[in-house]
């Protein structure tokens, strides 16, 4: 791994000088999977005492769920219409972190015809399945939740070649740097040829600010473009979120491509797709 030269601090206000610092004390030094391990059940466990609803995994912000979805909604097409222009595509996409389905429940079912959720605490992944399964009337042949994974992403591989989008929002914080860029190099095999990462994303100001309570760290844009180089990643395209309140964290959206493509299709094609991408 690279070293990380930004500086950061915690929840209660504790500086550390760099990124190397916090993770020391953090995880331990590399190889040290007992420390590793205990950052992570910290995490699961906080996650375990958290009500499984919007306003659980929102952190009590329930109320941001409609403008990150119209965010979400207005990202996501702008890159189906350029990036896949034939609607008679078979859809599919992975919800990581899924939570309770939020994103999969008011977004990607309405986009995709499969979705996939890798989600590590059992009592949310379980409200996942009951809100997206056939007697909650949500779902039909043509676009429905297909396979549900109790799996942190860390210990998680996709399917080869199955994903048109692998959507990773407000999860990756979760892990260390060296998962997030062994994640990423492995979850590049589970997308389709012109397949997509999005990222959404907290984003702190500047270095990474470490939460004690669920332990996650925000980190800054800088941070996450040295992270996404060392994965291979380049940035398809990038969004702010707008309407969100002020004491919260900007939010970005990144789409991530496994290449430096900047557009793939010609303007014939992004023509084509002009035409509204719901299934419906
Ligand atoms: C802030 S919630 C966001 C949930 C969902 N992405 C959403 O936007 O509604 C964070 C989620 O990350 C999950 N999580 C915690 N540790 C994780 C890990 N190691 N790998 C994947 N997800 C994790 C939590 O259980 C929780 O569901």
């Amino acid at each position: 791994m690279q070293k990380m030269e930004y500086s950061g601090t915690d929840s209660e206000g504790r500086e550390f000088k760099n990124a190397e610092e916090m993770w020391r004390e953090e995880i331990g030094e590399q190889g040290n999977v007992q420390k590793k391990t205990e950052w992570y059940q910290k995490a699961i466990g906080y996650w375990q005492g958290v009500e499984a609803s919007v306003d659980g995994v929102l952190g009590g912000y329930g109320f941001v769920n409609e403008p990150d979805i119209k965010g979400s909604e207005d990202f996501l097409k702008s890159i189906l219409s350029e990036r896949f222009a034939s609607s008679q595509q078979h859809l599919v996409a992975l919800d990581c972190g899924s939570g309770i389905g939020r994103v999969t429940k008011n977004l990607l079912l309405r986009y995709f015809n499969e979705v996939d959720l890798v989600e590590p605490v059992s009592h949310f992944l379980e409200a996942a399945r009951t809100s997206l399964s056939p007697e909650h009337g949500f779902i039909s042949d043509d676009h429905k939740a297909a396979n549900f994974y109790c799996v942190p992403l860390q210990e998680f591989t996709p399917n080869e070649g199955r994903y048109d989008i692998i959507w990773v929002q407000w999860c990756i914080g979760q892990l260390a740097d060296d998962d997030f860029v062994s994640f990423f190099k492995r979850a590049k095999a589970g997308l389709k040829p012109n397949g997509l990462f999005v990222l959404k994303e907290n984003i702190a100001k500047s270095g990474f600010v470490l939460d004690n309570d669920d332990k996650s760290i925000t980190r800054s844009d800088s941070y996450f473009k040295e992270l996404f180089n060392q994965c291979g990643l380049y940035i398809y395209k990038l969004q702010d979120q707008k309407g969100f309140p002020q004491e919260l964290f900007a939010v970005k959206m990144y789409a991530l491509a496994t290449d430096s493509r900047k557009r793939t299709r010609g303007s014939r094609q992004k023509q084509q797709c002009n035409k509204p991408f719901i299934i419906k």
